[in-house]
Formats: structure tokens, C-alpha cells, sequence
């Protein structure tokens, strides 16, 4: 058989990431490749690290996107800010806390997990009795905006308490950024790290990481090397921060920065109060929608993220049939539930450029059209007119 070129589709990307990519960020990319060291990339670069201090609300001088998609931006804060010993307290309320876990343990530190229920916030109480029975722990890590879920937490008080108790703090910030409040600075975060497939509207394969001025210290002090040689901060800064001065660490991703730095401008001109204010309002659009339908929300309330909608599964209905259905017929993407919630949730997202009226009115209306026309038990007639007069 020949093999010819891969043409995919034109999908509506509503799961939890990839989310939508805007046009204007695919363009960017398709822009010449130019050298990684020419002086105009260079100087790109340097615009990329400042709108990413915007994007974080930071002025931490290490601030840059690592190479490689959210789960390396999460191994970089590992590595670099765990020793071998260290004892490390990590907040499970989902999936993603699972792999913070598994990468204390790969750096030879000991994890010591906060449970939470999967579809709550991380309890800012069982962190402080934890802190309080673990008085030699380092490090506290936390995700966020739970993906697999769609709850977040109260990443502020968080961080105050983990202080208080002379521990660092590493955030997951992959869903959460540009869509709802992120603020490094202000909150005092110590390391933090993102992706730029979901709120940022980009394509997936870079993860914005910042760290302050403590998890530069702890760094600088640390008494065995980094283990792993790409992830090294003092490597890679030599590249990222190396001004004009800068030294070859690998081939940075020409293109895809090209369409970070347009995702960044983007936000700029957008504004991130505006953001935050476009996903919150979509969210409670499509919230009308699927509630006038019957579909619950898994999460209380005042935990839920605007940008990633997870909803029960109505008795009897297939999952993979409807999402099945979804896909070939309205080209429409939604998530499936991960981990313990696979088979129970669909999760819905509105994210980035996603996080539009259009995409919710397809979006109710095509899960109407499917549920009602394989018998599910949902009230018909009503999610259309319910988002358009949220969505007024
Ligand atoms: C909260 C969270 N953390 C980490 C990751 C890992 O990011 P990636 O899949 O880009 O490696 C994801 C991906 O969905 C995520 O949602």
C-alpha cells in the first residue's frame, strides 16, 4: 500500500486537551524555520519568557517553556527540587497527583499522599495535619486544576500553609493557566509548570515552567547532580537565559515556539482578567445547558473549574457509543473519565479558543440529539434555549 499525506479532519476539540488551536496560532507555525541561535529567534525568545511572566503573573527571571509536553514540566520541578531522601507531601485528589508520586519515588524521595476524593478539592486541613506529622518534609506538590476531575484547589491558602511549615511548593498549573486565576507571585508558588495545549489554545509539546527565588536556592545547594542531564535547570539556562551569550543545549522546537509566542500575544491583547472572565461565562452557559438536559456535575460547586466540565453518565447510556457518535457525526471530541471515573464521567472542555458560544451550542445540541435518539433519560427541548439566555 502508499502511504500519502496524513489529512485529518476539522475537529471541535471539547475534552480536556488538546483543546481548539486558533487559527492564528496555526499560522504562526507554519511560518519559515529559521536557526535556533539566528539573533531573531533569539530575540523571540525573549518575548516569549516575558509573556510568560505575564501569563503567570511572575517576574521570576526563570521563566521559559521546557521542550517537551506538561508531564516533562512536571519532571523538571521533580528533579530539580528533589534530592535523593527528601521527603515530599503530594496532594492526590485525581490522576495527575498520582504521577507527582511516582516522580518523588523515581527521584529517590518518599512521598507521604494527602487523599482526597476524586471530584473534591484538595482539603486545605489534612494538608496542615500532614505538615504538622511530618515535620521533616521538604517539599509540598499539588495539581491545581485537577484534568481528570475538574475540581480545583485553593492553590493560595495551599502554598501559605506549606510555607508556614518551611516546606517549597511545586503547582500543576497545566489546566489551570489562562483560564482561571494563576497568580505565582502574589501566592509566593515556588515552582510551577503548564502545558500549552489547553487554556493557552496552542498546539501540544511545550511546558511553561517558572521558579522563584527559594527553588533557585535549594537548587543552587543541592548536594547530588540533577539526575536527569535534558531537564538540568543550570543546563538549560545556559540556552534560555543566556541572553546573546547563549550556548547550545539542544535544537529548541522552532515552529511550535513560533505558535507559543502568538498564543501569548494573544492572551496579552485579550487580557488576562478578560480570560478568566470568557471561560467562567462559558461555563456557566454550558452548565445551563447540560443541567436543563438532567446531566449533573460531579463537583460541588464552589470546587468546580470553568474550563473542564465533568458530568455523570446517565444509567444505562454507552459511553464510548455516544462519544462514538459524537466524533463521526459532529466531528465533536469530548473526554471520556479517566482512572477511577473511566465509564462514569464525560468530561467537557472549555478551553483557550474552545471556550466559545458556538462550541457549546453545538456541543448541547448534538449530545441531545444522540442521548434523546438512543433512548437516554434526559429532558428534551429546553438545553438550547437555556444556554442561549445564559449565554445573553
Ligand atoms: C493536570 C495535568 N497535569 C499534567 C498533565 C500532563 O501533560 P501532558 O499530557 O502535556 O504531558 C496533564 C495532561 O492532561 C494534566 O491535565
Amino acid at each position: 500500500m502508499e502511504i500519502r499525506s496524513f489529512n485529518p479532519p476539522i475537529r471541535t476539540l471539547m475534552g480536556p486537551g488538546p483543546s481548539d488551536v486558533h487559527p492564528r496560532i496555526l499560522e504562526a507555525m507554519s511560518r519559515p524555520t529559521i536557526g535556533h541561535l539566528d539573533p531573531l529567534f533569539i530575540g523571540m525568545m525573549e518575548e516569549v519568557k516575558q509573556l510568560l511572566q505575564y501569563a503567570f503573573q511572575t517576574e521570576n527571571a526563570l521563566t521559559m517553556p521546557v521542550s517537551a509536553p506538561g508531564s516533562a514540566g512536571m519532571e523538571s520541578c521533580f528533579v530539580n527540587l528533589v534530592e535523593p531522601g527528601d521527603k515530599v507531601i503530594v496532594c492526590q485528589n485525581g490522576v495527575f497527583g498520582g504521577r507527582m508520586k511516582e516522580n518523588v519515588e523515581r527521584c529517590g524521595g518518599t512521598p507521604v499522599i494527602v487523599q482526597d476524593a476524586w471530584g473534591r478539592a484538595v482539603d486545605p486541613q489534612k494538608l496542615e495535619d500532614a505538615l504538622k506529622a511530618n515535620p521533616d518534609a521538604k517539599i509540598v506538590a499539588f495539581v491545581h486544576a485537577e484534568t481528570s476531575t475538574g475540581a480545583q484547589s485553593d492553590a493560595k491558602t495551599l502554598v501559605e500553609l506549606s510555607h508556614k511549615y518551611d516546606c517549597l511548593t511545586i503547582v500543576d498549573a497545566v489546566t489551570s493557566l489562562g483560564g482561571t486565576p494563576v497568580k505565582v507571585d502574589e501566592w509566593q508558588v515556588d515552582a510551577i509548570y503548564s502545558g500549552t495545549q489547553k487554556c493557552l489554545s496552542c498546539a501540544p509539546g511545550l511546558s511553561p515552567v517558572s521558579f522563584g527565588e527559594r527553588a533557585l536556592e535549594r537548587i543552587a545547594a543541592r548536594e547530588s547532580k540533577v539526575q536527569s542531564w535534558f531537564l538540568d535547570q543550570n543546563l538549560v539556562m545556559g540556552y534560555w537565559g543566556g541572553g546573546a551569550k547563549r550556548a547550545y543545549h539542544h535544537t529548541a522546537p522552532v515552529n511550535t515556539l513560533y505558535g507559543l509566542h502568538e498564543a501569548l500575544v494573544m492572551l496579552q491583547d485579550e487580557g488576562l482578567d478578560n480570560a478568566w472572565r470568557r471561560h467562567q461565562g462559558n461555563h456557566n452557559a454550558l452548565k445551563a445547558g447540560l443541567e436543563s438536559m438532567g446531566l449533573e456535575f460531579i463537583v460541588p460547586k464552589e470546587e468546580r473549574l470553568p474550563q473542564l466540565n465533568a458530568v455523570s453518565i446517565p444509567e444505562g447510556v454507552d459511553d464510548a457509543a455516544v462519544r462514538g457518535r459524537l466524533l463521526n457525526e459532529y466531528n465533536l471530541e469530548i473526554g471520556a473519565g479517566l482512572g477511577d471515573l473511566a465509564g462514569k464521567v464525560w468530561r467537557i472542555g472549555l478551553m483557550g479558543h474552545a471556550s466559545r458560544a458556538e462550541n457549546i451550542l453545538l456541543c448541547v445540541g448534538a449530545l441531545e440529539a444522540v442521548l434523546s435518539d438512543m433512548g437516554a433519560p434526559i429532558n428534551t427541548g429546553v438545553a438550547l434555549s437555556a444556554v442561549q439566555t445564559a449565554l445573553k
